[in-house]
């Protein structure tokens, strides 16, 4: 359904959907003054900080960020596309969708996508059954009930066994008059090197189906029950089974994510089994992969935090180190918890007993010092080169710490572990942190930082696009004082130009679908400046005070341009170092004016 939602059609579902009484039906709102509060549906809190403001069309949360239309939250919150949640809205109100003109490879796909479901969905009671109801399970039964997963669990997870046969599969489908070509698309069934026809693809093995968030079956990992090779034969990709999109478990774990406030994450299929049967729901998996950054936004959409507890090997230690590189582009809160003295989660699970494990949990390591803990780990610090090499390594790591008493408290952390004094390492943080300020910015690293740094720059930018949201007219003026490209915030940047090239082309800008093209957490953002209450303070003082903010930090690298420029030329000898000299403190004097108004 991609090209015909055509925006009148778009638009009269948003004029007929009622924001307020939409987002009612799912949390509790109250009304103040012209906006109305209520808790986050969207992670765990008590005191109410989602607002939506019913004029404008927009809700934000000032706790985990979530923000959009009446569309994003239907989509947020029944974990749809934005463009299904629009078809979800019409069909509750009624509208009519319009005459689908869709193209015969989209009409293909579609049909394609439907039938692969019908045929997992069907694998998935056939292996069920082979295993609960059928002489085939018995081995099947036997390795599950070996590892303590029961029969209350293998019914939640729809556990399943494939015989150990070639063709079981392959000819109960054939019966069915299920297509071979599907089949062999679906993985299921695979086509015999040599001589005519086809074989099961899972032999022998217990079955995991892998569901996506709405719980349907889209793929399968199948494991031995003995040492074979290799344990875990998964599904191939398909358009259905999307290894970087999914999660195992998530149509299990979501609800508790969101009540909990945060994700577990855990290597294995097995560490999710045990981990849930033993009442802690809020647990997911990576299928096998790297950790991506879909199913880090994906999390983020239940929770703002996200906590890995990968295997204690090697391996698994080195794997969140690279999710932790993946989800510091996000706004995601990360946690690591560690096991003391066992491989993975179910067996220290089946060791030390649940409430142990939660203690655990409980125990999770910031970023900070799981980094430390893991240089350390490499590290031999037993003489003064190796000892110089782990400083080296951490200090970047400290460098990163924003609040003053936690980088001290590890600042001695470290001196002691390496023997060094704090002076030093203070020293050269001081260096680094110079240093890395100087460092021309690539993109994502310093967003993110940014992002979560709630600095003057950014409140300034965010209290711009929704004047700008309220009255585009002064787009003029303050592009006059702050040229679009010195906008501090990437993000505010994208905004503020796409408004920009809205405004003229004399289109109205109260649209936010129009900006959904800026990506999530444009949308976000734009959402929390058009819902954030700007105080009693006179807008037109307001508005002086955020242009004279973004002002300066333009001047200030203004400053710093023609300051090297002038710097270059005179060591070149040429006598136009003298005019950069003069633009230079040209803009001197105008930030020393501007100091002076604050
Ligand atoms: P592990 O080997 O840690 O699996 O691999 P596990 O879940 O602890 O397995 P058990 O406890 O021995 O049954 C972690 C994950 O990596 C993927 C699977 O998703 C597995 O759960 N994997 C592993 C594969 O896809 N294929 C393999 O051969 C091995
Ligand atoms: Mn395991």
């Amino acid at each position: 359904m991609a090209t015909w939602l055509t925006d009148e059609f778009v638009e009269r579902v948003r004029s007929e959907s009622d924001l307020v009484s939409v987002i009612s039906t799912y949390v509790p709102l109250k009304r103040k003054g012209k906006q109305f509060w209520g808790c986050c549906p969207f992670h765990n809190e008590k005191t109410p900080s989602f607002a939506v403001t019913p004029d404008k069309g927009f809700f934000y949360c000032f706790g985990c960020h979530a923000g959009g239309d009446v569309f994003k939250f239907i989509s947020m919150i029944e974990s749809l596309s934005y463009r299904e949640a629009i078809v979800f809205q019409a069909e509750k109100l009624n509208i009519p969708l319009p005459e689908r003109q869709r193209t015969p490879e989209e009409i293909a796909r579609e049909e394609k996508l439907k039938k692969l479901r019908e045929a997992h969905e069907l694998a998935g009671k056939f292996f069920h059954n082979c295993l609960t109801m059928t002489k085939y399970g018995t081995a099947g039964l036997e390795y599950f009930h070996h590892r303590g997963i029961n029969d209350n669990i293998i019914e939640e997870f729809n556990l399943g066994f494939a015989p150990d046969a070639w063709d079981k599969l392959t000819t109960a489908f054939a019966k069915r008059g299920i297509d071979t070509e599907l089949l062999l698309e679906s993985g299921l069934v695979v086509k015999r090197q040599k001589g005519q026809g086809e074989y099961d693809r899972f032999r022998n093995r217990v079955m995991i189906p892998i569901m996506d968030e709405r719980g349907r079956v889209c793929g399968f990992g199948g494991r031995v029950i003995d040492n074979g090779n290799p344990k875990y034969l998964n599904s191939p990709e398909t358009i259905l089974f999307n290894k970087r999109r999914l999660l195992f478990g998530l149509d299990k774990a979501h609800r508790a994510i969101s009540q909990e406030g945060f994700a577990l994450v855990v290597e294995g299929y097995m560490d999710v089994i045990s981990v849930a049967a033993a009442g802690i729901k809020n647990v997911v998996a990576s299928l096998g992969t790297a950790f991506t950054i879909d199913q880090c936004k994906k999390l983020l959409r239940y929770a703002p935090a996200i906590y890995f507890c990968y295997d204690s090997d090697n391996a698994g230690q080195e794997a969140i180190a690279r999710a932790i590189g993946i989800a510091a582009g996000t706004s995601a809160i990360v946690k690591v918890v560690q096991l003391p003295d066992c491989k993975d989660p179910d067996e220290y699970i089946r060791k030390h007993g649940v409430e142990d494990f939660r203690k655990v949990v409980s125990q999770a390591v910031s970023v900070v010092e799981f980094r430390l803990r893991h240089v350390m780990a490499h590290s031999d610090v037993s003489g003064l080169e190796g000892r110089l090499k782990a400083l080296s390594e951490m200090l970047p790591i400290l460098a990163t710490i924003k609040n003053a008493a936690e980088r001290s408290a590890y600042v001695s952390k470290v001196a002691q572990l390496l023997s060094v004094s704090e002076n030093d390492i203070l020293v050269e943080l001081g260096k680094k942190s110079r240093w890395s300020v100087n460092q021309p910015s690539s993109g994502r690293a310093v967003r993110s930082v940014v992002r979560q740094v709630d600095d003057a720059g950014r409140r300034a930018g965010r209290v711009i696009i929704r004047m700008v949201w309220d009255e585009p007219a002064i787009l003029d003026h303050f592009i006059s004082l702050v040229p679009m490209e010195s906008v501090p915030d990437e993000i505010h940047k994208r905004i503020l130009e796409a408004l920009m090239e809205k405004y003229r082309a004399g289109e109205k800008i109260s649209d936010i679908m129009g900006l959904a093209h800026l990506g999530d957490e444009a949308v976000e953002e734009l959402s929390r400046a058009v819902v954030e209450d700007l105080g009693e303070e006179d807008r037109s003082i307001l508005y002086e005070a955020c242009v004279r903010q973004l002002r300066r930090n333009y001047l200030v690298s203004q400053y710093e341009v023609h300051s090297k420029n002038a710097e270059e030329l005179y060591r070149q000898g040429d006598a136009k170092y003298l005019e950069e000299l003069a633009a230079s403190q040209k803009i001197k004097h105008e930030m020393d004016e501007l100091q002076g108004v604050n």
